[in-house]
């Protein structure tokens, strides 16, 4: 069993979405130092509001991680030890600048790959994203489902997976691999790239129509943040993750018109949907197959859709009316 006590742990995007939330569960192993390498391509140095207060030893690089030079020089800085490694250019942005997202993102992953493999921290654990299935070939999908990325960055995030793999088979490097489906919850960028929880919230409470892309009966398997936050602990300490890929879900479908129809029930609220064009890319199907999870690390979600959608929907309230 592997120990974060006393550990320096560096979370890359740690300013972003997941980043943030895993910060707050990190804090309660007792890491020595926590080190946040984040860019603000769309990350917010707000979300680690809390964890500053409540973890005084929390230091926050703004660096592109992407620089092997100057991220080496933190690491020694620093004298890291476990690296969770979540920096991504979104999705979105995939569709409008395919080169640099593909290039970014798997130059991020081989800056901490090399570090790994020429031992300036001992242990990985990298995320992955469901996204690099495309849309499911049978259901529930676990993680021998081929690998089909429908965008360019499924294509980015699928090439960091093989890298960290092949360095676990080649070099013997210490690393495991977290692939989340679709994360909701609080803190979730809202701006541009915003995902479509946030998009609705806003939509809704500003009293415009619900924007929905295609006819809305594409499904995913939505888990709640902190639920991710806590299995990538879990990955961390437990050994048997070593060289594989854990699919971290619910385990159970929704369609996006039933998400909406939940945030609108949530916010009492009766708004016209309207239907746009197919999204480029748009994966129709994803019901992930968690049964790994629950073997190796004893993963269970604690929250469902219905109890993590309220605690959602109220901290974009709060936050849209400040
Ligand atoms: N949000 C989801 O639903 C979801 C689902 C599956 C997998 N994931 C994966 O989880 C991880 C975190 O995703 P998220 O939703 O929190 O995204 P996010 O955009 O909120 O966070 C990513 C962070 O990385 C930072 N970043 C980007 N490029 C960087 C660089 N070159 N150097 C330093 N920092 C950089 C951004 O500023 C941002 O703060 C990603 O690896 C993503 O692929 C997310």
């Amino acid at each position: 069993m592997y120990t974060l006590k006393d550990k320096n742990v560096v979370v890359t995007g740690g300013a972003g979405f997941i980043g943030s939330h895993l910060i707050d569960r990190l804090i309660k192993e007792n890491p020595n130092r926590i080190v946040v390498i984040d860019n603000l391509f769309l990350g917010n140095d707000a979300n680690l509001n809390e964890a500053k207060k409540s973890f005084p030893n929390l230091t926050i690089y703004h660096h592109n991680l992407a620089d092997y030079e100057n991220t080496k020089s933190i690491f020694e800085k620093e004298q890291i030890d476990v690296v969770f490694n979540l920096a991504v250019i979104p999705l979105p942005t995939s569709l409008q600048k395919p080169v640099f997202t593909f290039e970014e993102n798997a130059n991020t992953v081989l800056v901490v790959s090399e570090l790994l493999r020429k031992k300036f921290y001992k242990s990985l654990i990298h995320f992955s994203s469901s996204e690099v299935y495309g849309s499911a070939e049978y259901t529930p999908m676990d993680e021998n489902h081929p690998l089909n990325p429908c965008t360019p960055y499924a294509a980015s995030k699928a090439s960091g997976d093989h890298l960290v793999l092949s360095y676990v088979k080649t070099f013997g490097v210490d690393a495991a691999i977290v692939r989340p489906f679709n994360n909701f919850g609080p803190r979730q960028n809202r701006g541009k790239y915003a995902g479509i929880i946030p998009i609705v919230i806003q939509q809704a409470l500003q009293g415009k129509p619900i924007t929905i892309n295609g006819d809305g009966c594409q499904t995913r398997d939505y888990i709640f943040v902190k639920d991710v936050a806590d299995a990538a602990v879990k990955i961390f300490k437990e050994e048997k993750t070593r060289g594989k890929i854990l699919n971290i879900a619910s385990g159970e479908e929704i369609s996006v018109n039933d998400l909406v129809k939940n945030i609108l029930r949530i916010l009492k609220l009766d708004i016209k949907i309207e239907h746009q064009a197919v999204r480029p890319g748009d994966v129709q199907r994803h019901f992930a197959d968690i049964s790994l999870a629950k073997k190796l690390i004893g993963f269970s979600p604690k929250s469902d859709i219905g109890g993590g959608l309220q605690e959602t929907v109220e901290w974009y309230k709060n936050e849209f009316h400040k």
